[in-house]
């Protein structure tokens, strides 16, 4: 089933106190209106239109910088009329007709929520996210004594709110109560419609006070996993006059005999990579049959891993390679083999490691018929 967006970001933020809107605000070192359109995104929507103030249409494209499928539609004073004026942006596209209503202010939504939406969506007008109320319900009225509310049968709704669009937009023109709304589903109700009850998320509070912030920092920790990969690689010696390790040419008496150009660090390096991602191994991807990799340089080998890291939203956190040979010394070329790992990972010096060991002429590496490479990297993903 098709879908489109709206997200509204319109609001103030009066509530969570001075500074910027909390839309703008970073969690886990991103703003939180990202965090919904990654979401929307990695959930298939065929478009997302975010609604703003005049003031944050500027903070919008440094917010959304590299992501696509998003367009801007200008807020009104009013949530309701934020939500109205982003349906009127969508584009109206034939057999597109679910749309989901959402608040930026709700930043952890996941796939399977959206999942359940569009499924319960299926057979009503409209389906929302809601969690059944777990704390006693209590009634106080200034200076009157405390009475206890039945919390039977009773929902906090949260958003994305999915709607069958044309009812949902007809339904506002229909609204005729002076108070305000205060969700989408309640719109649709009054007019008539079916609203189904999809479950709903913990995890998709809404940021409201300031100490709604804490709380959310500690879920953005939790939305994010580390993994661990590790690569090995060994190549022969033979007949040359230099080796490529880590990236570096260093003058040696021998060359590593390979397809490519057997950089055994880089190669152990790209599969430690592919290993923490799951993505197979180097040769998966880089078939040594295939005459395009014949002598090739191994940057390309290593890019491209980290390439598909990013493309999954993870992070390299740090990698460690271990050289494994009798000769060359690698310590007067460490520093410049980090630098170049550094380099080609974008990271910073301190998240890159290379050491060098011999195994004291046993085995292998021991007599001098080949090297060794270990490497061992933790990266960042979403859960
Ligand atoms: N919103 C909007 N246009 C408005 C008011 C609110 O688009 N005129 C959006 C907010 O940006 C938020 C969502 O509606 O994503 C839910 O509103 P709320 O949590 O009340 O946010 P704010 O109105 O920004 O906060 P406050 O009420 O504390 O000022
Ligand atoms: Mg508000």
């Amino acid at each position: 089933m098709t879908f489109s967006a709206v997200i509204v970001a319109a609001g103030s933020g009066t509530r969570a106190g001075p500074g910027q809107a909390k839309q703008w605000r970073l969690l886990a070192g991103k703003p939180v209106l990202r965090w919904s359109v990654e979401a929307f995104l990695a959930a298939g929507a065929s478009e997302i239109v975010i609604v703003t103030s005049e003031d944050g249409e500027l903070a919008v494209g440094e917010t959304l910088n590299g992501l696509p499928g998003w367009r801007i539609a200008r807020g009104g004073a009013t949530r309701a009329l934020s939500v109205q004026a982003g349906l009127s942006a969508l584009a109206a596209r034939p057999g597109d007709e679910h749309v989901l209503v959402h608040d930026a202010a709700r930043p952890f939504l996941r796939s399977d929520t959206i999942e359940r939406l569009l499924t319960a969506l299926r057979g009503a007008e409209g389906a929302i996210p809601a969690l059944p109320v777990a704390d006693t319900l209590k009634r106080a009225e200034a200076g009157a004594r405390l009475a206890t509310t039945s919390r039977d049968n009773l929902w906090r709704a949260q958003t994305p709110q999915a709607f069958r669009r044309d009812v949902l937009v007809s339904a506002y023109s229909a609204w005729a109560s002076t108070d305000e709304p205060t969700d989408d589903a309640q719109v649709v109700e009054a007019a008539g419609g079916r609203v189904m009850i999809a479950q709903g998320d913990p995890l998709l509070m809404k940021l409201t006070y300031p100490e709604d912030f804490a709380m959310a920092e500690r879920l953005a920790g939790a939305a994010r996993v580390t993994r661990v990969g590790q690569g090995f690689d060994a190549h022969r010696w033979g007949p040359g006059d230099s080796v490529w390790l880590c990236g570096v040419e260093i003058t040696h008496d021998e060359t590593l005999i390979g397809h490519s150009d057997a950089d055994a660090g880089l190669h152990a390096l790209t599969d430690a990579l592919l290993g923490a991602i799951g993505e197979g191994d180097i040769g998966d991807h880089f078939p040594p049959t295939d005459p395009q990799w014949k002598g090739a340089a191994s940057d390309k080998f290593l890019i491209h891993a980290a390439d598909l890291v990013r493309a999954k939203g993870g992070v390299i956190i740090n990698v460690d390679v271990t050289l494994i040979c009798e000769r060359p010394k690698i310590k007067p070329h460490r520093a410049a083999m980090r630098e170049r790992l550094a380099e080609i990972l974008s990271l910073p010096l301190d998240r890159v490691s290379v050491k060098a060991t011999t195994t004291e002429k046993m085995g292998f590496t021991g007599r001098g018929e080949g090297l060794a490479a270990q490497a061992v990297v933790a990266v960042e993903t979403p859960a």
